[in-house]
């Protein structure tokens, strides 16, 4: 493969190297069928008692530069290096880096494939599968839902059996396969007095305390508004749409009277992304193991 927009830089490279070669070569002959004077100084002498003699190269050590000589024109025959000549072996650092990656692949897949076959709740009870699946969780998942899995600010917390999207297997096989788009839409134009009734309502849903007035004021707006439609009229949330579940104190976004104002006004938008086409289904599958695993103790 070449960078080189203009043909000439190849021809360019090629030259300066071919030229180098021949020229060591032409220097090692002519030195080698130089006349010396054996025995005999040149007549310069260095500090006082330091002189040169005239002798050849000992033959081992020019041999030594000719085979270099050889090695580096076969070398260049068999491999890439003459500009974007590609070399008789075919070779390719990509290339070499792919047969690697396909043969680690081919000796781990026996083990993915055998927990593939089995039961997600059967692959979580396995100790050793659950070793394999929490390092593709630190591998893959950890820096949104951080290493112990409890999740921050906007990523849920994934070992609290609270679910968006449903904590049965297929459906954590199908939020990590497909990913998901959680869509909370804004809700400014119900007005700053309303969405302050709505938030004291969310707060008083999860026993913290509230405006008992407004939060009346609140449960009334929460159905007219339409919040009923996504989190269901008691408010359990609904998995179909990853609308959560606003009665029992767990928060993707925060508690606080601001932080639920906030949801409610502006909206929020969240993306899990999808994994499927990236990990393939083996992987997706030991991984949905170990998330399983996480919130349904052994
Ligand atoms: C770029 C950040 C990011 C990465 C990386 C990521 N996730 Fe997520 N994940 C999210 C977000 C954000 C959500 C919540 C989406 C929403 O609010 O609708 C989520 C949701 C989930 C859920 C659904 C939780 C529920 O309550 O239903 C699961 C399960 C999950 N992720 C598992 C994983 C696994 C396993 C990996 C690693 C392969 C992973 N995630 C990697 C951001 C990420
Ligand atoms: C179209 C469906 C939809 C409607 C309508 C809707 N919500 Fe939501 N709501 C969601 C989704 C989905 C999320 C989760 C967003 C995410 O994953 O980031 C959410 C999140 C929230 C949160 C954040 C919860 C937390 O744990 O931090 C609150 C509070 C909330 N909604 C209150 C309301 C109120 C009040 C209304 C009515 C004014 C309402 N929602 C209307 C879908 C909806």
């Amino acid at each position: 493969m070449s960078d080189f927009v203009s043909e000439f830089w190849n021809f360019y490279v090629a030259g300066i190297v071919l030229v180098s070669i021949i020229a060591c070569a032409i220097l090692l002959w002519s030195q080698g069928s130089a006349t010396y004077t054996v025995g005999k100084t040149t007549g310069h002498s260095w500090d006082e008692s330091l002189e040169e003699y005239n002798n050849p190269l000992p033959k081992w050590w020019s041999w030594l530069f000719y085979l270099t000589v050889v090695f580096a024109l076969v070398y260049l025959a068999l491999y890439p290096g003459l500009g974007s000549y590609k070399g008789m072996l075919g070779w390719t650092s990509t290339g070499q880096h792919k047969a690697e990656v396909a043969k680690a692949e081919a000796a781990l897949k026996p083990v993915f494939d055998k927990y593939l076959g089995m039961d997600i709740q059967a692959v979580a009870a396995d100790k050793q599968a659950m070793e394999t699946g929490k390092r593709l969780y630190l591998t893959y998942c950890m820096q949104c839902h951080g290493a112990d899995a409890r999740g921050s600010k906007g990523f849920p917390n994934l070992t609290d059996g609270d679910w968006l999207y449903g904590g049965e297997p297929d459906k954590i096989v199908e939020t990590i396969s497909n990913g998901r788009l959680g869509v909370m839409p804004p809700h400014a134009h119900l007005g700053a007095d309303t969405v302050k009734d709505l938030a004291n309502y969310v707060r008083s849903l999860s026993g913290l305390p509230a405006d008992s007035v407004r939060a009346a004021k609140g449960q009334e707006a929460f159905m007219t508004a339409g919040c009923a439609g996504c989190h269901g009229m008691d408010a359990k949330g609904m998995h179909a749409l990853g609308a959560p579940n606003l009665t029992d104190n767990v928060w993707l976004y925060g508690s606080s009277e601001a932080v639920i104002t906030e949801t409610i006004m502006n909206g929020r938008q969240n993306k899990m992304p999808a994994w499927k086409e990236f990990l393939g289904d083996a992987k997706v599958h030991l991984l949905a193991a170990y998330v399983y695993s996480l919130s349904n103790a052994k």
